[in-house]
């Protein structure tokens, strides 16, 4: 996986499929190539020295080459390359040079943990190799420790970095990017997620132009509008086609991921944290590790970079007996009632779902403090008994005898100015003394870089949580950070707050995890506000949006599985007219697209119809049988829903004997075209039964020919089941 050649200082990493080649010289780390797999070798004649200056300053003892106008594996700020550095240092005498050389190197077998963050993990140290490159700063004596995991079977390269100050004095980072890329062409086009509340990871796709394109968050979390991660690919590639270099973030708060072709068109890449609300003051000894970049390289398009990280997020990123099992068929309460419910509606639901086979009541906002609307509460995590006289108990021993495990909500990050946790503790949230805070949903957060924050929100959730009656837990956390501070944190620390927020975060999530490891934990954030990957780490499936509406799910979920995988995915069967956008769509249709997630139902079954009922019935079964094949499956994009007039895709189980394929007509034309689709990932030879009709199909038809899709109606949808006949 990883070679070193002494002679000519190269770094060669394989992975089964990709090659990533750097060399030291003159002391520094170059990048000489990412891409197609190559046989070891000496590569060195990829470095092309053009002394191209153009007013770029050439370093005084430096003759090969102009720092400006090559390729450089971790650029700082302060000598000749005057790009956007991935590392720069404020110094102890107020300088912001820092010029990092080669020291010396280590491999490891196996993959370090980072402290503090989440990490992809190995299960056995043969899945991974680690290449530790020191650099360091002969004036300052700051050092970068720049962290490569190759885990080759997955064709995954993970990067970090770890910076300590080996000066005397304290310094600090103004930024620390995880991972820098450095390309030779300008020719590529950038794929995004986008979005708002209710319209996330909308996918977006044009050239890159001169200037710097950043994608972004300083909203305190990874947030609606874009995602953390970077795709670049070459202007041609499609999702069977074509190069594709794509890195990811394993990170919940302020990141950038950003790329910039440069005078020479070449074009520099990077990703990591947000530079723009964060600095970090390392004091001498001290370390910093930033957090971890993912990344993996296609020649055969979007698909395979898809599959890459699925595969690696839902086997090597969540964790827990609910990283492989069937996840629950579950009922939230939030649209089904709202705040509005008591002990006796509960139940009614309760025993309605023990009748349609519904596994997991969840009960979602309003069931603690006094709770009736979204302006008070949140800190008060304790039954409100004018709704629950007997307790959660009172729901769970109703529940228990029909079979039906119980989930509670929680937004732990928060606290309502009306709470008893505010009146007792004022100062426990982000606040800039004597400056008013601002309210989002009417509500404040917490200051979880705190730890007697983090303890309190320990035993609030341990106290509920402890009780044994738990078997589900969303996790909300429904504003974005303002106001930013702690009036006791000195000037000069002031920007590590929100890091060291998430950092709360995370500690606070691994004890709850550690300690309640039957409970299947998901995270949410006004739907899909925090869909990162550093979730996913503590909580294996995220609420995908708020808007349930099975429609305007095609394009959230199209988006979203560019980089997550399905079983990260919760889509559940809301009411029609869907409560968002009123669109009246067929229960069908509703199932077809929530089967591509982690399922559940988002309705008051109470006031579902009989032929409804029977409907859920059906398809609940559905889900038992196939919903841990399609969680584990593969996964193919076949027909895009931004194009304008429907969808389609399909899930192929691991060992190619099932698919199960999905058509939503989206928009009707009048004398639309003779409507097919092709399946992609089948056996050639294999004959595939449809479940429904008991038509039989070749592997080679389906893939080539395709399914005729006769559908005439608005909204209307086909799901084919079919199996390999034995
Ligand atoms: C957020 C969530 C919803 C629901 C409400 C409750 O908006 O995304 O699913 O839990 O909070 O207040």
């Amino acid at each position: 996986m990883i070679f070193f050649d002494k002679d000519t200082l190269q770094f060669q990493l394989n992975t089964k499929s990709f090659s990533y080649v750097m060399q030291v010289r003159d002391g520094f780390l170059l990048h000489l190539y990412w891409g197609e797999k190559l046989s070891q070798g000496d590569h060195s004649y990829f470095f092309r020295e053009q002394g191209r200056a153009a007013f770029s300053p050439r370093l005084e003892g430096c003759r090969g080459f102009i720092l400006d106008d090559v390729p450089l594996e971790y650029p700082c700020w302060g000598r000749g390359d005057l790009r956007t550095p991935a590392l720069e240092i404020e110094n102890t005498d107020g300088s912001n040079i820092v010029d990092l050389r080669y020291v010396s190197h280590t491999v490891q077998a196996g993959k370090p943990g980072i402290p503090g963050l989440p990490a992809v993990y190995v299960e056995n140290e043969n899945e991974c190799e680690t290449l530790v490159i020191r650099l360091q700063d002969a004036y300052s004596k700051v050092t970068a420790e720049l962290y490569y995991c190759v885990m080759a079977d997955y064709d995954i390269l993970t990067r970090y970095t770890r910076i300590i100050n080996e000066g005397e004095g304290s310094v600090q980072i103004r930024r620390a990017m995880s991972a820098s890329f450095d390309f030779d062409k300008a020719e590529f086009d950038i794929l995004s997620n986008y979005g708002t509340h209710c319209r996330e990871r909308q996918i977006e796709r044009h050239a890159l132009k001169h200037g710097r394109f950043i994608l972004s968050s300083r909203r305190g979390a990874s947030s609606h509008v874009h995602n953390p991660f970077m795709i670049l690919t070459s202007p041609e590639t499609s999702e069977t086609a074509g190069d594709v270099f794509a890195t990811v973030l394993v990170y919940s708060g302020n990141f950038v991921a950003e790329a910039a072709p440069g005078q020479f068109d070449s074009t520099r890449a990077m990703i990591g944290l947000n530079p723009e609300e964060f600095s970090w003051k390392l004091n001498p000894g001290e370390d910093f590790y930033t957090p971890e970049a993912v990344q993996t390289y296609s020649s055969t398009g979007l698909e395979t970079m898809s599959h890459n990280f699925h595969t690696l997020f839902r086997t090597r990123l969540a964790r827990g007996i609910y990283r492989d099992a069937r996840r629950p068929v579950l009922l939230n309460s939030w649209e089904a009632c709202y705040f509005g419910f008591d002990e006796e509606r509960l139940k009614k639901i309760g025993t309605c779902c023990g009748d349609l086979g519904i596994e997991l009541l969840v009960i979602d906002d309003g069931w603690f403090g006094k709770r009736d609307s979204d302006n008070c509460s949140l800190g008060d995590w304790v039954v409100d008994k004018r709704k629950l006289p007997n307790g959660i108990e009172g729901i769970y021993n109703h529940l228990k005898p029909l079979g039906i495990d119980l989930g509670i909500w929680f937004e732990p990050e928060m606290v309502s100015p009306d709470s008893d946790l505010y009146r007792n503790h004022p100062d426990w949230c982000l606040d800039i003394a004597d400056i008013p805070r601002s309210e989002g949903r009417n509500q404040l957060i917490l200051d979880l870089s705190r730890k007697e924050v983090c303890d309190y929100l320990y035993d609030s959730l341990a106290a509920v949580l402890g009780t044994g009656m738990i078997a589900y837990v969303k996790w909300d956390f429904n504003r974005n950070m303002t106001e930013v501070g702690n009036p006791n944190v000195p000037a000069d620390q002031k920007r590590e707050i929100t890091h060291r927020y998430y950092l709360g975060l995370y500690s606070l999530l691994e004890r709850l995890v550690t300690d309640f490891p039957k409970v299947l934990f998901e995270s949410c954030s006004g739907g899909g506000g925090r869909f990162d990957a550093g979730l996913l780490y503590y909580m294996p499936q995220v609420w995908t949006s708020d808007n349930s509406d099975a429609i305007e799910r095609l394009r959230i979920q199209h988006g979203t599985s560019l980089v997550y995988p399905l079983s990260a995915m919760s889509a559940h069967v809301s009411a029609s007219p869907n409560h968002q956008t009123e669109h009246v769509t067929p229960f069908m249709t509703r199932f077809n697209v929530a089967l591509t997630g982690s399922f559940g139902y988002e309705l008051d079954p109470t006031q579902l119809s009989d032929e409804e009922k029977q409907l859920v019935l059906a398809t609940g079964n559905t889900f038992k049988s196939y919903g841990e094949a399609v969680s584990k499956g593969t996964y193919y994009r076949l027909r895009d829903p931004h194009g304008g007039d429907h969808a389609a895709w399909c899930v192929v189980s691991e060992d190619r004997s099932l698919c199960i394929a999905t058509f939503v007509l989206t928009h009707v034309r009048m004398y639309g075209r003779n409507e097919r689709f092709c399946l992609r990932g089948l056996k050639p030879d294999a004959v595939y039964v449809d479940k429904n009709s008991g038509a039989e199909y070749r592997g080679d038809q389906l893939m080539n020919f395709g399914l005729h899709v006769p559908l005439a109606l608005e909204f209307s949808s086909l799901q084919w089941i079919l199996e390999e006949k034995a």
